[in-house]
This record gives C-alpha cells, sequence and structure tokens, in this order.
C-alpha cells in the first residue's frame, strides 16, 4: 500500500450511522482513508450533520431535480468532479445507480448491505429473514456491481437471531455490526489497491 490515503466520498440518503463510523476511524493514526465529500440525494438527510460537524465537504444532488436515472447519475458524475475521489462508499444511499455510473467508477464503489449476501438482496431484509425462520443474519460490505447487492464480498458480519428477536430488534443488532464492518472492508479495499501519489 503507497502511502497515500484514500479519498473517500461517501454517500447517503438519511440517518448516517455508517458515515459517523467512518468518521470515527479516518480519525485513528492508522486508518487509510479520510473522506473528502459526503454527497446525499436528500437535502434533510440527518447524517448530513455529522459531515458538517466534522468539518467535510458535502454535496446534495437531489433525484426529484432530474427527468430520470441516467440524468441524476450525470448529476452525481458532475458533483464528484472536483473531488479527487478513489473509492465511493454507499452508506444508507437509497438509489439504485445506473451501470454507466458504476462501470465509469468500476472497482471503486463499496456498499453496505443488512444480510448476509447472497441471501435477502434487496429491501425489507430483516422480516423476511424472521418469516424464513433463520438462525443467523448479519451484514456484508461489498464490490459494486451494476447487478442490485451483488459484487465481491469485502466483509460479513453475523449475529445470531433469538426466538424473541422482531425486526427492529434485529436491525439495531445487525448496525452495531455495521458500524465494525465499514471501517474493517475500506482498510481491505486499501490493502488491494494500488493508489499512486
Ligand atoms: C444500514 O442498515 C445499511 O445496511 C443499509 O441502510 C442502513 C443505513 O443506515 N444499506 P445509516 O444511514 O448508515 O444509519
Amino acid at each position: 500500500m503507497s502511502d497515500k490515503l484514500l479519498n473517500i466520498a461517501v454517500f447517503i440518503s438519511g440517518r448516517g450511522s455508517n458515515l459517523k463510523a467512518l468518521i470515527d476511524a479516518c480519525k485513528r493514526d492508522d486508518f487509510p482513508a479520510k473522506i473528502a465529500l459526503v454527497l446525499s440525494n436528500k437535502k434533510d438527510a440527518g447524517g448530513l450533520e455529522y459531515a458538517t460537524d466534522a468539518g467535510i465537504a458535502t454535496e446534495i444532488v437531489d433525484h426529484k431535480n432530474f427527468k430520470s436515472r441516467e440524468d441524476f447519475d450525470q448529476g452525481l458524475l458532475q458533483a464528484l468532479e472536483s473531488y479527487d475521489i478513489d473509492l465511493i462508499c454507499l452508506a444508507g444511499f437509497m438509489r439504485l445507480l445506473t451501470p454507466v455510473f458504476i462501470n465509469k467508477w468500476r472497482n471503486k464503489i463499496i456498499n453496505i448491505h443488512p444480510s448476509l449476501l447472497p441471501a435477502y438482496k434487496g429491501l425489507n431484509t430483516h422480516e423476511r429473514v424472521l418469516d424464513a425462520g433463520e438462525k443467523e443474519t448479519g451484514c456484508t460490505v461489498h464490490m459494486v456491481v451494476p447487478e442490485m447487492d451483488s459484487g465481491e464480498i469485502l466483509v460479513q458480519k453475523r449475529v445470531l437471531i433469538e426466538n424473541n428477536d422482531t425486526p427492529e430488534s434485529l436491525a439495531a443488532k445487525i448496525l452495531e455490526q455495521e458500524h465494525t464492518a465499514y471501517p474493517e472492508a475500506v482498510i481491505i479495499f486499501a490493502k488491494n489497491k494500488h493508489i499512486t501519489s
């Protein structure tokens, strides 16, 4: 790994607790990355406050201002242009990116998903996991490819399901694991990529 810190853009749509975990990780001396940009498609996303408090640049690209997904993704590409980004971390970003965007940033986008992928892609994972009577679930950080919630797995964390678990209790237990998993995935990504300075 080169000495240069990875320059990260974190994409969010809401609460931003994974963003906060990444901001905290970046304070560690041995962490291989820094956050150069937090981008949200919602101007009232709670996580934007974490960025502002940490003095990180923010960009709002509101999908409602664009006619199509393709146009929205052009807006995202433009917003990224003035930042020297090495890695995009999707952290609760609730928009599907088009293949054009993903291919442009090929092998440089990672996502966190609240299930043990490849099981339970998509939304409402905790409800579906409970309905299926699973004994365990968890979270996955993976490389982003055009097919949703697919791509090489970087980190997975497991959570045991107890009899009295609800979608809410599972979400809380998994979120705690997510906050460790995401920084670990950034470290793994940094080790495997040669970043030229
Ligand atoms: C997390 O559960 C993540 O797995 C999913 O969206 C949620 C985002 O939470 N993709 P937060 O905004 O990081 O708190």
